[in-house]
This record gives structure tokens, C-alpha cells and sequence, in this order.
């Protein structure tokens, strides 16, 4: 079993642009299976959706459900915690074995704090933005962040359609930190793939687009990886 670092050394070495599947949309009666099959279809992390009911109008699953998943896989944890009060709760999701931990700026307006006791406690510290919040909310904090989730819907549910003008956010922050992770959460499919990797994005969240009904998730990611490299063509 992976200790943290070497999970996010993994992470660091995975190619880009990575494809995350949120597992927001899989079958919840046998995770672990779910998460075996996304390892042989190529996966390398995953993305976990937290909803805390008041933050976002859908309620999913939290720390202790997550402890459970940390022994089936190596699966680095991209932790999207869509929650009022983050900072509450931080110290169960580092215990879980979240190894990304990402917060809306929408519920944490000060967030160096937070974004600091990430990183000191070993994981990598993110900041989400809503589809209606200006770039200059999070502008101040790039130097203390690890990646930008722009969200290209409004979080609570997958399955949402592609806002496609959050792309100029993305562009923005490409310019103003080149070297940045950018992630794009929200309605990422084939047919929009390309263009986000275009505008700066460097891990594409996807969610629905995974979790087809025969269970070929290779088949989806084949299919993202595709657009993405005609897009660069
Ligand atoms: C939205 C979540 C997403 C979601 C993505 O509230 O943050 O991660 O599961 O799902 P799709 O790709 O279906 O929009
Ligand atoms: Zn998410």
C-alpha cells in the first residue's frame, strides 16, 4: 500500500492533461469493485465529491466513508469538498487519506489559513471557484495554492450542462501563473475536451461521460483521451 507521498509523487509524474472520474455517478453498493475497474481502464487518480446538504443542495458522502475506500486502492484522492465549513472537518479528511484537498472560495473568503494547515499536513492545497464568482476572488492566494478548480457548472449534481464562458477565467489564470494545475469540473465530455485543454486546463474532472451503462469505462477514457489529442493536432 502507497503511503501519501508516494501517492502524490505518482500524481506529480501522471502525464497531462489527466482525466479524473469523479466517482459522484458509479454504483455506490460496490465501490471498491468500481474503483478495481477504473484502474484497468487506465484511470491514475480519482476525484471524490463531498456535499454537505447546505453548500451545495445534494448531500454525498464524508470522512469515514472515505477511510474505508483508502486500503482498496492507490488511487490518489482528489478530495472536492463542496462544503459551508471546510475547515471544521480537515483534520478527518487528511485522517481519511484524501491527498488533494480542494475548497470553494464562495464558502471561505480568507482562505490562507486554510490553504496553509492543507500543506502542512502533507497534502496539496486547492482552491474551487463557481461558475458565477469573479477570477479576482481567488487572484490573491495563487501563490498559496497547489491548483485552481474552475467549475464549469454549479456544483450538487453531475450530469449538468458545459458553461463554456468560464474558460476565459482559466485563460486568466493560465497567464497569471503558468505553471499552475488548473482543474475544469462540470459537463466535460469528448466534444468539449479539446477546448479546455486549449484554453489552459491541465485535469479534466469528469464524471457522467465515465459511467456508461455497459461498464467499458475504458472505452470513455479512450474517447477523452482521443479528443484531447485531435485537438492538438
Ligand atoms: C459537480 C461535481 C462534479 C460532478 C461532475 O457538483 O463537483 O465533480 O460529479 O459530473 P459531470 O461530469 O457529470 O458534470
Ligand atoms: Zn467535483
Amino acid at each position: 500500500m502507497k503511503e501519501r507521498n508516494q501517492r502524490l509523487d505518482f500524481l506529480d509524474a501522471a502525464p497531462r492533461p489527466l482525466v479524473t472520474p469523479s466517482i459522484l455517478d458509479c454504483d455506490f453498493s460496490r465501490v471498491g469493485e468500481e474503483l478495481d475497474a477504473l484502474e484497468r481502464a487506465g484511470a491514475l487518480a480519482v476525484h471524490l465529491d463531498v456535499m454537505d446538504g447546505h453548500f451545495v443542495p445534494n448531500l454525498s458522502y464524508g470522512p469515514p466513508v472515505i477511510a474505508d475506500w483508502r486500503p482498496r486502492t492507490d488511487f490518489p484522492f482528489d478530495a472536492h469538498l463542496m462544503m459551508s465549513d471546510p475547515g471544521r472537518y480537515l483534520e478527518a479528511f487528511v485522517k481519511a487519506g484524501c491527498d488533494v484537498i480542494t475548497f470553494h472560495i464562495e464558502a471561505v473568503p480568507d482562505p490562507t489559513e486554510l490553504l496553509r494547515t492543507i500543506r502542512r499536513s502533507g497534502c496539496r492545497a486547492a482552491l474551487a471557484l463557481n461558475p458565477p464568482t469573479a477570477l479576482e476572488a481567488v487572484l490573491p492566494y495563487l501563490a498559496e495554492v497547489d491548483k485552481i478548480l474552475v467549475m464549469s457548472v454549479m456544483p450538487g449534481f453531475g450530469g449538468q450542462s458545459f458553461e463554456a464562458n468560464v474558460l476565459d477565467k482559466v485563460r486568466a489564470i493560465r497567464a497569471a501563473r503558468p505553471g499552475l494545475v488548473i482543474a475544469i469540473d462540470g459537463g466535460i465530455k469528448p466534444a468539449n475536451a479539446a477546448e479546455v485543454v486549449a484554453a489552459g486546463v491541465t485535469q479534466l474532472v469528469v464524471g457522467s461521460y465515465v459511467w456508461r451503462e455497459d461498464g467499458n469505462y475504458a472505452a470513455s477514457l479512450a474517447e477523452l483521451a482521443e479528443a484531447i489529442r485531435r485537438g492538438r493536432i
